[in-house]
């Protein structure tokens, strides 16, 4: 499987190998788990893309939605999990749709694959917010028990 992801701070950076850490051991197969950058991923030979992105600005980052549109055809029959991480989930509830609209809803909007899961994760300005990192692992492993119960390999 493949995580990818851009970030502009690096936080996004973190989270991505936080879930490489969650799937690892996992998965039966022992799948190989690579986390790129968009703009390194020259390879569509994944069976799973777990693709990710900061909001700035209202918006997920240009070179991930771009990154779904020129490659839509490539992802659509893929499986593929969707995160993103912003501060809007700072204000608890009262934005889980506000945030599944816009920033999820941007992502979901350009792609035609299944989508498996769907990530919300709390991101940070200055220091690495390490509280979350127990919340990506549960999401990854989460994740990882779906793919298997599904019967399949990730
Ligand atoms: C200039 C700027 C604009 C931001 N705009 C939003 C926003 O519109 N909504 C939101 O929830 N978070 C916003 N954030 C918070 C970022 O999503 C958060 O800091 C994230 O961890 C940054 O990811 P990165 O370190 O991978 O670049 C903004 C942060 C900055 C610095």
């Amino acid at each position: 499987m493949c995580i990818v992801y851009d970030t502009k701070k690096g936080s996004t950076s973190h989270i991505a190998n936080w879930i490489k850490e969650g799937l690892s051991g996992e998965d039966e197969n022992e799948s190989l788990i690579d986390v790129k950058l968009a703009k390194d991923v020259m390879n569509f030979d994944y069976d799973l893309f777990i693709i990710g992105t900061p909001i700035y600005w209202e918006r997920p980052l240009k070179s991930i939605t771009n990154f779904l549109t020129k490659n839509k055809e490539k992802l659509n029959k893929k499986k593929i999990a969707i995160f993103i991480v912003c501060i809007a989930n700072l204000f608890g509830h009262l934005t889980d749709k506000y945030i599944q609209n816009n920033y999820l809803g941007a992502l979901e909007r350009k792609i035609e694959g299944k989508i498996i899961a769907r990530g919300v994760f709390k991101g940070w300005l200055r220091k690495i917010n390490y509280n979350e990192k127990e919340n990506v692992i549960r999401w990854a492993k989460e994740l990882a028990k779906k793919i298997r119960e599904e019967g399949r390999t990730i």
